[in-house]
């Protein structure tokens, strides 16, 4: 594997990088968009693209060159950049998505690879093949061999400084995508897509889709750079970020344009159903939605897919802003809001509170409680895990959500969602946070358990813990030596 990625900075398992692409000459910033291009029909040029939108990368199908009466000649002799018009890195894809669709494609690795070498490409694709979710554990197994055995093929073929794809498949199958993950890394390519999840997003199984990723991101190392592939939606595009995906790529801009369908953050809308724009991007402040529906169908396109375009970029721009400052758990709770389906997503994502921590940074900007999924942040387990490292001082130690008491060798604060800590780590990220005042109860219980994991570690020092009424599931959870005050009763 050539060392092409580097990350500037994390926020959980998100980060901003950059993607060295040797063959392009250009260093692409991460998390990045790759919009899909459709040889035979741009409803938005790569110029424009480049121009409009700042697109430094962008990823188009080989295999319908390669299989082009049209553009197979003209392709091979002005090279794929000079054919789309396009100075960045240019993706090619290798008809596997075609295979899973229509069940068979009538060319090797070896001969699509040598192809996507001979035009220009300067990351380029094998055939893999995309199990679909729920197929049998066999299906999936001797499909992933294949696979296998197609990196194996491509790490072979003679490639110069093209950049290689080593897909990443296995269903819906955890242990298979993570050893699939593992063993893409050893391969000696270069990118890893996490394949055969568009039937995934298109059935909004959110939690299942992040199970997926985070096996797969197990199996590979922290440094690889991860590419969902055909996740082109930008209310999963936080959701995707925060477990370490560094590229996307976009055809649902073209198409959802094409049946009349105007893009969010947070939904999908069909412009027949609009009276207003939500949005101030060129398109929606100069037409209204009424102006929109009299054009001619294939105006309309176009200005649909620009729409749906500024809003995907926008939101790997407020993406990148936040993994600045430390605040994607925040924005990754706010789309979490948006369906249903992406709350499952969200809790999907805090079953995974481990694996994201490994990369949280130590300080960032102000934590926020926002809701009952924050007590279950990186943050917070990462201070439980601190207790360990605590030392009270004295026999008797107060542990309290108000002032000091007399009596007591040392007190300590106690504050929910993080549990106890002492007086000095007060000013301290992440015990610097603002909670609500009218808090949730999964707040208390987190702040317990890290009343317990002190206690529990610390036998024979007596504890009291002084709070505000916490809920009675919460006391359940403190340890029965534990004396507790209620600060509220006492008043
Ligand atoms: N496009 C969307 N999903 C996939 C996939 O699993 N493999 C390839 N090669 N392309 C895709
Ligand atoms: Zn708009």
């Amino acid at each position: 594997m050539a060392d092409v990625f580097e990350v500037d900075r994390y926020d959980a398992a998100g980060r901003l990088g950059e993607l060295e692409v040797p063959r392009a000459g250009v260093t692409v910033e991460t998390p990045a968009l790759l919009p899909v291009i459709n040889p035979h029909l741009q409803t938005v040029t790569p110029a424009q693209l480049e121009s409009e939108f700042g697109a430094e990368i962008l990823i188009t199908n080989s295999y319908v060159l390669y299989g082009s009466d049209d553009l197979r000649d003209p392709v091979e002799q002005q090279g794929l950049h000079d054919l789309l018009d396009f100075s960045g890195a240019i993706v090619t894809d290798s008809g596997s998505f075609q295979l899973a669709e229509y069940g068979e494609i009538d060319v090797t690795t070896e001969e699509i690879l040598e192809f996507q070498h001979r035009i220009g490409s300067d990351i380029g694709t094998p055939v893999d093949i995309p199990t679909p979710p729920d197929a049998s554990r066999e299906q999936a197994e001797s499909e992933l061999a294949t696979t296998q055995d197609r990196l194996a093929t491509a790490a072979e073929v003679d490639t110069g400084d093209m950049l290689v794809n080593a897909p990443v498949q296995g269903s819906t199958y955890p242990g298979l995508r993570e050893e699939a993950g593992a063993h893409a890394a050893e391969s000696g390519l270069d990118v890893f897509p996490v394949g055969a999840v568009v039937p995934m997003m298109n059935e909004y199984r959110y939690a299942d889709l992040v199970d997926i990723v985070a096996a797969a991101k197990r199996g590979l190392p922290e440094s690889a750079p991860v590419h969902l592939f055909g996740a082109g939606h930008p209310m999963m595009f936080a959701l995707a970020v925060a477990l370490g995906c560094d590229l996307f790529d976009s055809a649902a801009y073209a198409i959802y344009a094409r049946d009349d369908r105007y893009m969010t953050v947070r939904t999908t809308e069909h412009l027949e159903d609009l009276e207003y724009f939500p949005c101030s991007c060129p398109v929606c402040t100069s037409h209204t939605p009424a102006e929109l529906k009299a054009m001619d169908g294939e105006e309309r396109e176009r200005l649909l897919a620009e729409h749906n375009l500024h809003v995907s970029y926008g939101e790997l721009r407020t993406i990148k802003q936040a993994i600045r400052r430390g605040s994607l758990m925040e924005l990754v709770e706010a789309r979490a809001r948006s369906h249903p389906a992406m709350l499952d997503g969200y809790r999907a994502l805090l079953d995974h509170t481990a694996q994201l921590e490994r990369t949280d940074p130590v300080s960032k900007d102000t934590f926020f409680h926002l809701s009952g999924e924050s007590a279950q942040r990186p943050e917070v387990l990462r201070h439980r895990r601190r207790l360990d490292r605590l030392e009270p001082r004295g026999d008797s130690i107060l542990l309290t959500e108000g002032n000091d008491a007399d009596g007591f060798d040392e007190c300590w604060s106690v504050r929910p969602p993080f549990g106890p800590f002492p007086r000095a780590l007060a000013d301290g990220y992440p015990l610097t946070a603002q909670v609500p005042e009218r808090l949730d109860t999964p707040a208390y219980e987190a702040a317990a358990a890290g009343v317990r994991r002190l206690v529990e570690a610390h036998p024979d020092t007596a504890f009291t813990l002084a709070h505000d009424d916490w809920p009675t599931s919460a006391l359940a959870d403190v340890p029965e030596r534990v004396e507790l005050w209620n600060l509220k009763s006492d008043e």
